[in-house]
């Protein structure tokens, strides 16, 4: 029996059709002299009827029949019976009466049903994922994926970029992770690494004169997953030559404007706005600020730095900042909520303690006061500064930490997105774009004493900035972008360097050795003598970006075969023991573990 129609797909208009339908039970119920099943292929579910008097055989056969078996039926589409209709369901007013009824396969029990997955153990879910993946909600995030690039590759072509391949065996480069490496039979000793990302590559094509790349492509790096990074994902990788910042932007925003519209019908405003790096920082503690809800961090250092409270007044004196939000409503807070959870939730980002105000009608009757233990240290025009600071209102609640501005805003960034959401400050379906730019191109590392790239050692300085070079490295503003959407980082780029003594001086700040940057990328600045055009590009993470479109925060819910958090593929088991002749023909020993030679008899 061939099929002939898709479950999801029948409607009134095909009542008195003969059709036939392949799929899994999705559901049975057994009256006797009626079974009914729901039958579901990609496309959705259909109910479909087995009557004695229609069919004897078929109906014996129905019987029979358990869930998540596949089954083939040929039957008439016709009307479900007064009051008997499903609006639950697309194909609810109807239901297709079975002649015939063909058992293509049986099915073990599945450890659990396709419907109520979600509660179920993610470990059970991914050890099981095929059965996980016929799930509607997971069925469709494959399809979004899958629209998302299909959308992708069209815009690009259109826009004259071709779609090239970079080798997934190469060499190791700089994107700041740890590589997967993949040892070399022939070269023993030597090793593959598996691409950060196609940075290197997609710079030199530039200089091949490619002019306009793009790639859907994996990339490796071997840090712990989170519920926003797997070690493996995906990016569309862009690259343009003879272009500024604002030319990769702008082609790049009208993509995922774009993929907004034909996925969610949402109208991205273009061009998408921008703010500095420096005021993300201010008012936000992070350089992915959630603009959903306002709740902006203020400083108020200069306010406090002369009132009575010595936590205050010695951080201020120390160089360090008094950084705080106030909560619209969070009133409502416990005195515990505030001191237990909230306290314990900043000190694991760092913060030693978290200071508090509820907003109150004034004792005296009159405007509003600070109400808190804490509030006896300030006067009270101390405290009607502060208010106003805030524009606070009464039933507010004011949070701050005390410290140096970098833990200040490491704390206080999590905590508001945290309260923003708490507080119902976030409105479902609302998307808010922002470019962040101008971030400094380095940032000091103590430890090493030297500077750190904040993107990668192959972005270009604004023009104005080139001469800090030599001068004051510290505060020179880089040409990179991020894209940011609610919060989240889904792509990030830059305008490279292209001029060989300009990287050359770059390396030398990130103290990489004249022979090291030659072992590690000396083909790429080779490269760059023999014609390097001007050029810039980006790279979004597709899986953060598919997540958005389908509304969860797990990334492995829009990957099909994910790992856990611990790196496991728990479908496949990998990683996995290999056999001592693999190791043998690598030239590779295995030491083992302490706890494997203790297992040992
Ligand atoms: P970057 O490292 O910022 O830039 O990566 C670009 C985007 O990829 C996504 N992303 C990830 N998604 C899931 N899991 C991960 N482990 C992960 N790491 C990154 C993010 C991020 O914005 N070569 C440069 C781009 C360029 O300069 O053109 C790069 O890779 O959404």
């Amino acid at each position: 029996m061939k099929r002939t129609h898709h479950c999801g797909q029948l409607r009134l208009e095909h009542v008195d059709e003969e059709v036939t339908l392949c799929g899994w039970v999705n559901s049975y119920r057994d009256h006797g002299n009626l079974v009914f099943i729901d039958l579901r292929d990609r496309s959705g579910l259909i109910q479909v009827v087995f009557d004695p008097e229609y069919n004897l055989e078929s109906h014996r056969l129905a019987r029979s029949l358990r869930c998540e078996w596949v089954i083939a039926c040929r039957g008439k589409v016709r009307p479900r019976g007064q009051g008997l209709e499903n609006p639950k369901l697309a194909t609810g007013q109807i239901e297709v009466i079975v002649e015939q009824l063909d058992l293509l396969n049986t099915a073990k029990t599945p450890p659990f049903e396709t419907d109520s997955a979600d509660q179920v153990n993610e470990e059970i879910r991914l050890s099981y994922r095929y059965i996980d993946l016929r799930r509607k909600s997971m069925q469709n995030r494959l399809k979004v994926r899958h629209q998302v690039t299909k959308i992708t590759r069209d815009y690009f072509d259109e826009q004259g970029f071709w779609e090239i391949e970079t080798p997934m065996l190469g060499k190791s480069t700089p994107e700041g992770a740890r590589d997967f490496l993949v040892p070399s039979r022939l070269y023993k000793g030597n090793f593959y690494a598996l691409p950060q990302s196609p940075q290197l590559f997609k710079q030199i094509l530039m200089v091949s004169g490619c002019e306009r790349y793009f790639q859907i492509v994996r990339c490796f790096r071997d840090e712990d997953p989170r519920a926003d990074r797997q070690a493996e994902f995906t990016q569309i990788d862009v690259e343009m030559s003879f272009v500024d910042a604002d030319d990769v932007m702008t082609v790049n925003e009208r993509l995922i404007a774009r993929i907004f519209k034909k996925i969610l019908g949402v109208e991205v405003p273009l061009p998408v706005p921008r703010m500095t790096y420096a005021q993300a920082m201010d008012e936000y503690g992070i350089d992915r600020p959630d603009l959903r809800f306002d709740m902006k961090l203020k400083d108020l250092s200069d306010l406090v730095k002369d009132s009575s409270f010595k936590v205050f007044t010695s951080v201020v004196e120390k160089g360090g900042v008094v950084k705080g939000f106030c909560a619209p409503g969070g009133g409502r807070y416990s005195r515990s909520d505030i001191e237990k959870t909230m306290t314990e939730f900043v000190a694991d980002f760092g913060a030693r303690g978290l200071a508090w105000f509820k907003v109150g009608a004034a004792e005296g009757g009159g405007g509003l006061e600070l109400k808190s233990s804490i509030a006896k240290f300030f006067t009270p025009s101390q405290q009607q500064q502060i208010l106003s600071r805030f524009n606070a209102a009464e039933d507010d609640l004011i949070l701050m930490v005390a410290d140096q501005v970098e833990t200040a805003n490491k704390a206080l960034a999590p905590l508001r997105v945290r309260l923003g959401k708490e507080l119902g400050l976030v409105r479902e379906g609302d998307y808010r774009f922002i470019w962040v730019i101008d971030f400094p191109l380095f940032e000091w590392n103590e430890g090493d004493k030297r500077f750190d790239s904040l993107h990668h050692p192959f972005t270009s300085p604004v023009p104005e900035d080139l001469e800090k070079l030599d001068t004051d490295p510290g505060h020179i503003r880089s040409q990179a972008y991020d894209l940011v959407v609610n919060g989240s980082e889904i792509g990030g780029g830059s305008v490279r360097i292209h001029n060989p003594l300009t990287q050359a001086k770059v390396f030398d700040l990130l103290k990489i050795t004249r022979q090291q940057a030659r072992d590690r990328f000396g083909f790429f600045l080779k490269a760059l003598e023999y014609g390097a055009p001007p050029h810039g590009g980006i790279a979004f993470g597709l899986d953060r970006l598919v997540m958005l479109l389908t509304g969860t925060d797990n990334i492995r819910d829009v990957i099909a075969f994910p790992k856990t958090q611990r790196g496991q593929c728990l479908l496949t088991d990998a990683p996995s023991e290999v056999d001592a002749s693999q190791l043998e023909e690598l030239n590779l020993r295995v030491q083992k573990h302490l706890h494997q030679l203790e297992q040992e008899p």
